[in-house]
């Protein structure tokens, strides 16, 4: 009987160690990712070391989610979505897929300015839309704007994928949101002008074709300088060394970000998550793990991304990419850009 009321003691206090650390409490919490990197899931390894909470993950293109979330409605698995463009945050926001969160701690984490309006997502990294261009070519101090990439002086120079590229629909929403439809418009007539081929290829192949001499500006995001940089493949780290980076006034920012699913089942656990990839423990390892900058202010960025220099961001509310990406897509496909 002692023995027994011996092990009731136990328990009790081993819940209520439990209980206020936040250790060993199990579940499980899954999570939906278009993010494909190794360092993530060291990450949900840690938090599943700190909190006894299993991270299950599925990876897949981020359209492919979406839809899989919209199909299993009310009986999806998923309880966390995190994706790496804000657009695609907001398509799941008014598609219904996602529930708005506030707790302390995330408000603490992440700035108003990297935050859903309405709180249905909180950015996780940054990524800045920037120009890699030939030195030996260009002559940088013509450029200060994005508007100066439609100056007649470089037609057949510039490089940019196409226009069903989340990315440049973001882009071209913040020009939308900032400066009016007609100035969006004609930027993209611009560009389509100065194209120096069709768009074809990702980010990381308009970097190869200026290091190649196909044109001399190409428009590509911060992290795959460094992922070509640091990648096994010699083309890339050729291309990568031989192009200088250059960011416009006004960059333009985009972010990977997270919200929870509208029909979570472990909806704690889920926030618990989303909080512990929000804190400054984290941060640093999940932004640099792609070479992105890290969301919460507490957290510099590496050495590697400060050495590429400061730069002020448009300030626009970024809900507002998403709102206007329709807009955009429409404007995009009106001015002929493939
Ligand atoms: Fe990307």
């Amino acid at each position: 009987m002692k023995k027994f009321a011996f092990f009731i003691v136990l328990i009790i206090s081993l819940n209520i160690f439990a209980g206020v650390f936040g250790y060993g409490q199990g579940g499980e919490v899954n999570v939906y990712t278009s993010r494909h990197y190794d360092t993530d899931q060291k990450l949900y390894d840690e938090f599943t070391k700190l909190t006894g909470i299993k991270v299950n993950v599925i990876k897949a293109g981020e359209d492919e989610l979406i839809e899989r979330m919209k199909n299993e409605g009310k009986d999806t698995n998923a309880d966390l979505f995190i994706t790496s463009d804000v657009g695609r945050l907001h398509r799941a926001k008014i598609l219904g897929l996602l529930q708005p969160m506030v707790t302390e701690t995330l408000t603490r984490n992440i700035p108003a300015s990297l935050r859903d309006r309405d709180n249905y997502w909180y950015a996780l990294t940054v990524r800045a839309r920037v120009l890699a261009y030939a030195p030996e070519r260009v002559d940088i101090t013509k450029i200060k704007t994005y508007d100066d990439l439609i100056n007649p002086e470089w037609k057949g120079k510039i490089l940019i994928r196409s226009s069903s590229n989340i990315y440049n629909q973001s882009l071209v929403a913040s020009f939308i949101a900032m400066y009016g439809e007609e100035w969006a418009f004609n930027w993209s007539k611009g560009i389509v002008k100065n194209m120096a081929r069709e768009p074809k290829g990702n980010d990381r192949a308009q970097v190869i074709a200026v290091a190649s001499g196909e044109g001399d500006i190409a428009v590509v995001n911060t992290y795959y300088i460094g992922k070509m940089l640091f990648s096994s493949d010699k083309q890339q780290v050729n291309a990568a060394k031989k192009v200088k980076l250059y960011f416009p006034e006004k960059t333009h920012i985009n972010v990977s970000g997270a919200g929870i699913a509208k029909y979570s089942k472990n909806k704690e656990n889920a926030i618990k998550l989303l909080e512990f990839l929000t804190s400054k423990d984290a941060q640093k390892e999940f932004a640099e793990a792609n070479y992105e900058y890290p969301a919460n202010p507490e957290v510099e960025p590496s050495d590697f991304l400060k050495s590429f220099g400061e730069f002020t961001s448009q300030g626009v509310d970024l809900t507002l990419l998403g709102e206007y990406n329709s807009k955009a897509v429409e404007l995009m496909d009106k001015a002929g850009w493939k």
